[in-house]
């Protein structure tokens, strides 16, 4: 479905505020650009020219371990920006971005994003939001690898994707893509297999339901976590 740029502006996390005509002057200058499943977006320790809105689709945040595996950081779908911090930092990219499902996204080049920041106060104070709220995670994520088992990581690890990038079904339960059995390893720092074992130990419990490419959770679950 082709997505509106205008609309995905107004719905995105750094442009919601600007008036119609400022969306449509940031508009102008978006490039639009389509990656393949598993394509390098941004890759790390690279220079950065732009950042970008993501349209459709979800993008892994990754870097190397030591041994060279890969550690998912995060993932971010539509509306989300990425990006950023090479252009506000003036460094190279911070990690890589790799396109966990096909994706849409629109770039935005370093002197429009920077004439966009100078000109309305209100993108700056949504940046600064959105990288608290990023933090908090990142916060998180380190306790849960500190203090979790990989069965209390893996439940934490669904729980918050379905947070995030999950659509309220209205029947009491949530549906979610679910990311490959590798790239959930890679986020919660286990392996492959353990997380095939632990995925149908959840399923048998009726925790979670998975059905072709989406997982089901229940929706009340989503809300007793962490409250
Ligand atoms: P940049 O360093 O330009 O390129 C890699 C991008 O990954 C970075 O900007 C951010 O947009 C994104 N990124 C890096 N770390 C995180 C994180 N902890 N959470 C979400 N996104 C991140």
């Amino acid at each position: 479905m082709p997505v509106d740029i205008r609309e995905l502006l107004r719905r995105s996390s750094l442009f919601a505020e600007l008036s119609a005509s400022e969306l449509d002057a940031v508009a102008r200058t978006a490039e639009p650009r389509d990656f393949a499943r598993d394509e390098v977006i941004v890759a790390m320790n690279e220079p950065a020219d732009g950042l970008f809105v993501v349209a459709s689709g979800r993008v892994k945040v990754s870097m190397p371990s030591s041994e060279g595996k890969e550690i998912i950081i995060a993932t971010l779908g539509p509306g989300d920006f990425f990006g950023e911090m090479a252009l506000l930092d003036d460094e190279p990219r911070s990690a890589s971005v790799v396109a966990q499902l096909p994706t849409a996204a629109y770039r935005i080049r370093r002197y429009d994003f920077e004439r966009l920041l100078d000109a309305h106060p209100a993108i700056g104070r949504k940046l600064l939001r959105e990288m608290s709220l990023r933090l908090r995670r990142a916060n998180a994520q380190m306790e849960s690898l500190v203090t979790l088992d990989v069965v209390g990581r893996l439940a934490r690890f669904l729980i918050d994707l379905a947070r995030q990038h999950g659509q309220l079904l209205g029947n009491g339960w949530v549906a979610v893509r679910r990311p490959t059995h590798q790239d959930i390893a890679n986020s919660i720092g286990t392996t492959r297999e353990t997380v095939t074992r632990l995925m149908a130990d959840l399923e048998q419990r009726g925790q979670v339901v998975n059905e072709g490419k989406m997982t089901y959770m229940r929706e009340d679950v989503l809300r007793r976590e962490g409250e």
